[in-house]
């Protein structure tokens, strides 16, 4: 007989029907003449209720050994539940213990735990209701993404991991090297002599594939990528990874105009799937982490997001009697205190902002009229802020090579993004969406470390 998941049981399950699970035990209520044990196998929020008779073959010793924690094989009938937390329950036949867990050491016991707490035993709190939750949540957004790019035809490319280029230009790279560190060759002016290294040049962990992906949509017209990226910021907040997914659609024949309206259609469209998909994961959340997951989600799906000019977005700013840390004037970068304050407070709602000053923008992207500002667009979600990020890319050659001057980039590493701009140019678009941010905002979870199965953070890499 082949095991099912607790999830179909709990959804389908008849009486009289026999049924194998294979799970970890949540709690244990000992009675006298049986004990009831919560079986969790990670396919739902609920648990499995089974009961365990006194006529059991090695009763006593099995549930001495049956405790948090420990993992379980049962089979046997299901029958209507006379509790009235759950429909149908399972009444044990035959019974294995995999593996006990010491009552005494086992970390995860029957309370409230803190975030903190169970950051520092990451490898065992995919086993807690939130954890729980929160990566079924993670899977469905994940499924979601690629679900809307598929029906659209975007094409999914796979982009690097290690690259030699820096795409935002903020200096936020890992280097990526072999060289034995305690002995790194030096040049004739006593440099690293990066010509000796495995690549032969210096290398990074990419922080994002744009660049890469903007080759591929100039063959494909549409694509995506969506994999991990990393960033060296020395940011210890509660939305800062060092190690982070994201999704990057880029899009030919496109303008600005065109990437906020898919960026917008494919926000809602992940929330709308992951609410049909994950009912009682969104449900938890909303109960027991934040009251206004489900109402930020409707309100997501069925209203259009507010969409201003970064000149308005501090226009707005000004005008404001609210206190901001950082002052506001045409020219600066929004801060998270900025972006909140816009979309939480202000509209309500998520907000698109276009039209950044070029100076605190990339040098990918497509230059107004007036080259005061560039054609790029944030979109801030209420309580995270910044959540998507892109622009119309530059698509003219001598304007972006004036870019690259102006900014002292060094042009020998993209002479071939340069090339796309030589070899049938056209105007294009795309955005990335910082994945684990939408998780956040779709589960309410305040700090971003807790919607990743392993945060990479400062000074932490474990596990
Ligand atoms: O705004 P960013 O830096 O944009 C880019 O990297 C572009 N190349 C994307 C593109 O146009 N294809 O990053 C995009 C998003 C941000 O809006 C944010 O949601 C997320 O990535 N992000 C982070 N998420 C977690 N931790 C970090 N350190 C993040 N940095 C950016
Ligand atoms: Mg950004």
């Amino acid at each position: 007989m082949t095991n099912q998941r607790i999830i179909e049981i709990l959804r389908h399950g008849q009486p009289d029907q026999t049924v194998t699970i294979q799970g970890w035990v949540r709690t244990k209520r000992d009675l006298k003449n049986f004990a009831f044990l919560e079986v969790n196998d990670g396919s739902s929020l609920a648990n499995l209720q089974v009961i365990l008779e006194a006529t059991l073959p090695d009763y006593e010793t099995s549930l001495k050994q049956i405790n948090n924690g420990s993992s379980v094989a049962i089979s046997g009938v299901l029958v209507p539940s006379e509790g009235k937390n759950q429909r149908i329950e399972l009444k044990a036949q035959n019974l294995t213990i995999y593996g006990d867990a010491d009552p005494t050491t086992y970390p995860l016991q029957k309370k409230r735990h803190s975030f903190e707490f169970l950051r520092s035993i990451s490898h065992l709190r995919s086993r807690t209701n939130t954890f729980g939750a929160v990566m079924r949540v993670r899977n469905a957004c994940a499924t979601a993404i690629h679900q809307f790019f598929q029906e659209k035809g975007f094409l999914w490319v796979h982009t690097p991991i290690i690259t030699a280029s820096d795409c935002e230009g903020a200096g936020e790279l890992f280097t990526v090297t072999n060289f034995n560190l305690d002995k790194i060759p030096k040049n004739k002016e006593n440099k690293t002599d990066y010509t000796q290294d495995f690549f032969g040049k210096k290398a990074y962990l990419t922080v994002s594939g744009q660049l890469q992906a903007e080759v591929m949509a100039m063959a494909f017209e549409n694509v995506y990528t969506f994999g991990p990226t990393f960033r060296a910021e020395n940011s210890n907040t509660s939305r800062h990874l060092a190690e982070f997914w994201m999704v990057e659609p880029e899009i030919a024949f496109c303008d600005l105009e065109g990437d906020q309206n898919l960026a917008e259609e494919f926000l809602k469209y992940i929330f709308k799937y992951v609410l049909e998909k994950c009912p009682e994961d969104m449900e938890f959340f909303d109960q027991r982490i934040d009251n206004s997951v489900l109402e930020t989600a409707d309100n997501i799906i069925n209203n259009e997001f507010a969409r201003i000019t970064y000149t308005e977005a501090i226009k707005l700013l000004e005008k404001t009697d609210q206190k901001f840390e950082f002052p506001v004037e045409w020219g600066v970068d929004l801060q998270s205190e900025h972006e909140r304050y816009l979309a939480e407070k202000l509209f309500k709602k998520p907000v698109i902002v276009t039209n950044y000053p070029k100076e605190i923008k990339a040098f990918y992207m497509r230059l107004d009229e007036g080259e005061k500002t560039v054609s790029a667009m944030d979109i801030l979600a209420p309580k995270i802020g910044e959540i998507i990020g892109g622009s119309q890319r530059e698509e003219r050659l001598d304007i972006l090579e004036r870019r690259i001057q102006e900014l002292n980039l060094n042009v020998e590493d993209i002479w071939w993004y340069l090339d796309l701009r030589k070899f049938g140019t056209v105007p294009h678009a795309g955005f990335g969406l910082g994945f684990e941010r939408v998780v956040q905002f779709m589960t309410g979870m305040a700090n971003i470390r807790d919607v990743i199965p392993f945060p990479r953070t400062p000074l932490n890499a474990d596990f």
